[in-house]
Parts: C-alpha cells; sequence; structure tokens
C-alpha cells in the first residue's frame, strides 16, 4: 500500500516481514525515492550494508540507484511503475526494457537482481480499474523476455498486490477468496507465477486496519497477543497479519496454487502524521514482527521463515498525503538517514539504534521563523503559511502529530522554516513579504523537530519543483484559524 490507496477490506488487513533465523540472512527493505531530497545511492547503499540488509525492493529500474548496488552483494527487486504497463503489452518492448533494465545490469561483479515487480498494486480500486487489461499481458511479456534472454530461472517476473485483491466475507481465513471483479484475473495471475516458479508479492499493512476503522482491537495490530483471539477451523489468530496472511493462503488453495510462494513486499507502521502514527507504537510493531521473524514460525499455514520487505527504508516528503498525512512518514530512517527509534534485527529486542547512513551533508545550521515584530494582524500570514505548506511538507503539524503541540506563531514558524529548507535555504524563500527572518538558533521544541535540509544528492529535485499538491496547505489553512 503505502503508494496509494486506503481502503483493503474492514478487519483484516497486516503486514510481515522475512529474515533468517540466526543470521538475519534475508531481510527485505523498500527503497522509494519521492523526496524532494535525496541521499546518495551509494550512501544507501552503505546504509543498507552497515545494518546488514540485504534484500532491496525497488520502484522503478533507474539506472542511477540501481547501478550503486553492483557489487553489493544485495538481492534486488527493480520495478515497473504502473503508468508504463501498457508499454510493456508490446513483447518488442518488453523484450527492450529486460535488455537495458535487466542483462546490462548481470556482468560480472554486477547487481544480484533477483525480480521484475511489474507495476505495484495496480488493482487498487481507487484506480478505477485503469490498469486491468494492461498488467497481466506486461507481467506474461516481461517474463517470456526473462526467459528468453536466459535469466529465467533466477530472475522472475511478479506484482506487488494490496491484500484488497482477496477478501472474506465473514473475515475467517477459510473464508478467503480472490476479489469477486477481478477474481478470473487473478486466478489467471497466480496459475502463471506458478509455473513459472516466480511468487506472490502481497503488501500487509496492520496500521491502515487500525486507521480505516475506528473499532478495531489495537492489540489485533501487534503481534504480542493481548486482544481476543478469533478461531477458525481449529485455529487461533493472535493478530490481524497471520489472519490476513492466511486469508490469502486459502484464496490460493481455492485457485488450485497451494503451494505457490509469498513474499510480503511493504510490511511497517508510519511515525507520524497520525495519533497512531508515532515512535512508540511503531517500536511495538517492529519490535513484534523483528521477533516473529527471528523465530521463523510463520503463520500457523504457513509455518517458517516468512519473506519480508520492510516498508520503508527513508522517509519521503513528496508522497501523495491522499491515504493520510502518515504516508511522508514510513520510514525506519528519518529523511537524513538517522534512525528513529530502537530496532534489533536479531529479533532480540535489544536496546539499541541501527547504524545511521554515513557522509550526508547538511545545509548550514539555519531556520527560517516568524518575525512577531513584523506582523500586526495574525491575518496578514495566512495566504503564506497556505503557500509554504503547499510547496512543502507539513504533515507534522496535524492532531496526533510531532509538531501538533505548537502555538500559533510556532506554526507559522514551522511552515516557514518547511519551505525555506525545501528550497535549500535561498534567502528570499524566508521574505514572506517581509514577516520571515533567518535564524542561526535551532527552533525545534519539545518532540518537534524543525528539520536543516540536506544538500541534495540532486537529480530527482529536478520534476518534483513546486508541485506538491496544496492538499496540506488547504487542510492547515482550515486548522490554523
Ligand atoms: C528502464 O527503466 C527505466 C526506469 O524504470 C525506464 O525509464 C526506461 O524506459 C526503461 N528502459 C527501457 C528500454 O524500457
Ligand atoms: C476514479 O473515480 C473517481 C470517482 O469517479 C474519481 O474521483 C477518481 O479521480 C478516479 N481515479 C482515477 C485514478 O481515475
Ligand atoms: C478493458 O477491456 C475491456 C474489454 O475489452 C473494455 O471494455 C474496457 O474499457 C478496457 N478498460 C480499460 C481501462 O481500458
Ligand atoms: C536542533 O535540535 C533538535 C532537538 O533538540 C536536534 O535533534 C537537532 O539535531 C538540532 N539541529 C541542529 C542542526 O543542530
Ligand atoms: C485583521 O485583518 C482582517 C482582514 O484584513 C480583519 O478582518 C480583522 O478585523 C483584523 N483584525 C484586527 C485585530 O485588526
Ligand atoms: C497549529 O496547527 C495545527 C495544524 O493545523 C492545529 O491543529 C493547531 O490547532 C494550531 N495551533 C494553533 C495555536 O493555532
Amino acid at each position: 500500500m503505502a503508494r496509494a490507496g486506503a481502503f483493503v477490506w474492514a478487519f483484516l488487513s497486516v503486514v510481515l516481514l522475512a529474515f533468517n533465523t540466526s543470521h538475519g540472512d534475508a531481510l527485505g527493505v523498500n527503497w522509494g525515492t519521492q523526496a524532494s531530497h535525496i541521499l546518495q545511492p551509494s550512501i544507501v547503499v552503505r546504509l543498507l550494508k552497515d545494518n546488514g540488509i540485504n534484500k532491496v525492493k525497488l520502484f522503478d529500474a533507474d539506472s542511477w540507484t540501481v547501478n550503486a548496488l553492483a557489487g553489493s552483494g544485495i538481492e534486488v527487486m527493480v520495478g515497473i511503475p504502473n503508468k508504463d504497463l501498457q508499454r510493456y503489452n508490446s513483447y518488442k518492448k518488453a523484450k527492450h526494457w529486460v535488455e537495458k533494465n535487466v542483462t546490462k545490469h548481470l556482468y560480472d561483479g554486477g547487481v544480484d537482481i533477483r525480480y521484475v515487480a511489474v507495476g505495484n498494486e495496480p488493482f487498487l480500486t481507487s484506480y478505477n480499474g485503469s490498469f486491468l487489461n494492461t498488467t497481466f499481458p506486461a507481467l506474461s511479456n516481461i517474463q517470456k523476455a526473462l526467459d528468453e534472454a536466459g535469466h529465467g530461472d533466477k530472475i522472475k517476473a511478479t506484482i506487488p498486490l494490496n491484500a484488497d485483491v482477496y477478501e472474506s466475507a465473514t473475515n475467517k481465513p477459510s473464508d478467503g477468496q480472490f476479489r469477486k471483479d477481478i477474481k478470473d484475473l487473478m486466478i489467471k495471475i497466480v496459475k502463471l507465477l506458478h509455473e513459472k516458479k516466480s511468487a506472490f508479492v502481497v503488501n500487509i499493512y496492520p496500521f491502515l486496519s487500525l486507521y480505516q476503522n475506528p473499532d478495531f482491537p489495537l492489540d489485533f495490530a501487534f503481534f504480542n497477543g493481548g486482544g481476543n483471539p478469533t478461531e477458525d477451523k481449529g485455529v487461533q489468530y493472535t493478530n490481524v497479519f497471520d489472519a490476513n496472511h492466511d486469508t490469502l493462503v486459502w484464496a490460493l488453495r481455492k485457485a488450485g496454487v497451494p503451494d505457490l510462494k509469498i513474499l510480503v513486499g511493504e510490511i511497517g507502521w508510519p511515525t507520524d502524521g497520525d495519533k497512531n502514527a508515532n515512535l512508540k507504537l511503531a517500536r511495538r510493531f517492529y519490535d513484534g514482527l523483528l521477533k516473529k521473524l527471528a523465530d521463523g514460525k510463520g503463520t500457523p499455514l504457513r509455518p517458517g521463515r516468512l519473506d519480508v520487505y520492510l516498508f520503508g527504508l527513508i522517509d519521503e516528503n513528496m508522497k501523495s498525503v491522499a491515504p493520510g498525512s502518515f504516508e511522508r512518514h514510513w520510514g525506519i530512517f528519518f529523511f537524513d538517514g538517522k534512525p528513529k527509534f530502537p530496532m534489533d534485527f536479531s529479533g532480540k529486542g535489544l536496546d539499541k539504534f541501527l547504524e545511521p547512513a554515513k557522509g550526508v551533508i547538511y545545509l548550514e545550521p539555519k531556520w527560517c521563523v516568524l518575525n512577531r515584530d513584523a506582523v500586526k494582524n495574525m491575518t496578514q500570514v495566512e495566504p503564506f503559511v497556505n503557500y509554504a505548506c503547499s510547496n512543502s511538507d507539513c504533515t507534522s503539524l496535524g492532531y496526533g502529530s510531532s509538531c501538533n503541540n505548537l502555538d500559533q506563531n510556532g506554526n507559522v514558524s514551522y511552515a516557514f522554516n518547511m519551505y525555506f529548507q525545501m528550497q535549500n535555504q535561498d534567502v528570499e524563500a524566508c521574505n514572506f513579504n517581509g514577516m520571515g527572518k533567518i535564524t542561526t538558533k535551532n527552533a525545534s521544541t519539545g518532540t518537534c523537530l524543525f528539520p536543516v535540509q540536506m544538500m541534495s544528492a540532486g537529480e530527482k529535485l529536478i520534476g518534483y519543483g513546486v508541485s506538491v499538491t496544496g492538499f496540506m496547505g488547504l487542510v492547515l489553512f482550515g486548522l490554523l484559524w
């Protein structure tokens, strides 16, 4: 999920994660890059290595990123965005994609590509069926092109899907089946995945179960029990992840592919932007998940090691907030590669932080804040706050978020600073008709961090520019006054 719509059915929507019992040798993460300022790929690859993360899932096949993984020993899933699916309904173009984006990287000491993600949650109901016709042909063409290039034994095409592609009318896993409107399509897909010995990639988000349903039992979103277990054919389910995962297992059984491999493509917990998105609950979620992965017990219907990609690696401040303000806060690291909370990949729950990113270069320690003396009437600042937030990221100001306790002046300063940093501390970006001023005094207070941006690694800045959404600006505008 994370990438777009948000629904999933009422009760069973969850998550997961994977790595090996003793050495944690198969822990994956999602590396998304929808941010205004991104870390150098080489810094990110070192971050992965330093923390023993050895599988990574990408959302495209940008060679800048993929090249950085050469020789790292990290297993890679490259991706094809939904908007390109139609293009690869042409076998010729699919073949060309494989040459340029896979074969090219497979030299000795190159990139260890294992999967190609064809689309990303293309069947979300919020897409109104836009990708229903083009996804299967693209999957089939890409796999065929991989096979013909001689990579088919090692590199598999698949489709990361949201858990909303299956459902259970009763919420019992054993009533699981593929969603009615796409059932025939899903059966075609899983048969191909099975035939090609690929895997079903599913994104499961317990956080969203909670977010979407105020009556959802909180404890059921985590892994340490506490709630009432639900019973299904003699199996006790103590958390929504297991129940959701096993609903998929039932759907696969009914589709005639009971042994199709399952990978959890995304699982995680956001740390800001909602009342349940905070460091404490994220830590609880990951502690439980990492312990579960280390146990190697899997789920009731799929005992054994779980294969999991955490979502996500680093916060992304340009993601759409349509699903909620938390969308920009899924990282296990902040935007600059600093770890957020203690996290122990060995699953032993040790109270230690992950290794931070090394070699990050920041802008100067300067902030832009409200110049109270220049303001006669606070109504004057409204349009400027609106503009600043629309063109940066004010998702930490909302209800239940890390900066929600600021006073009105603090709110304005926060907005001004986020815009100023987004604009690489351009002096003009702290003008606001004379109402902003630059200071070298750290403006952070309590839980609320006023960030200083990094020097951007470049590339991605172009093209995003000032186009955020306007949505948060409007929200803030409404709430401020
Ligand atoms: C390779 O992937 C990139 C990024 O996903 C894409 O822009 C490019 O068009 C692809 N190359 C070909 C030949 O399709
Ligand atoms: C889907 O349909 C709804 C309602 O008709 C519309 O608001 C939305 O923009 C559409 N989404 C897409 C991705 O086409
Ligand atoms: C998909 O194909 C069907 C049947 O050919 C057609 O009715 C529908 O409009 C197509 N959908 C899209 C989004 O192109
Ligand atoms: C500003 O203060 C916050 C919290 O007190 C701290 O985390 C942050 O590193 C400081 N920023 C700089 C640039 O010193
Ligand atoms: C502030 O400005 C607004 C709009 O210009 C005006 O309606 C309001 O009365 C002013 N408030 C004060 C206290 O002057
Ligand atoms: C600051 O902004 C937030 C988010 O818009 C709002 O909830 C809060 O009430 C504001 N505080 C004041 C004092 O205006």
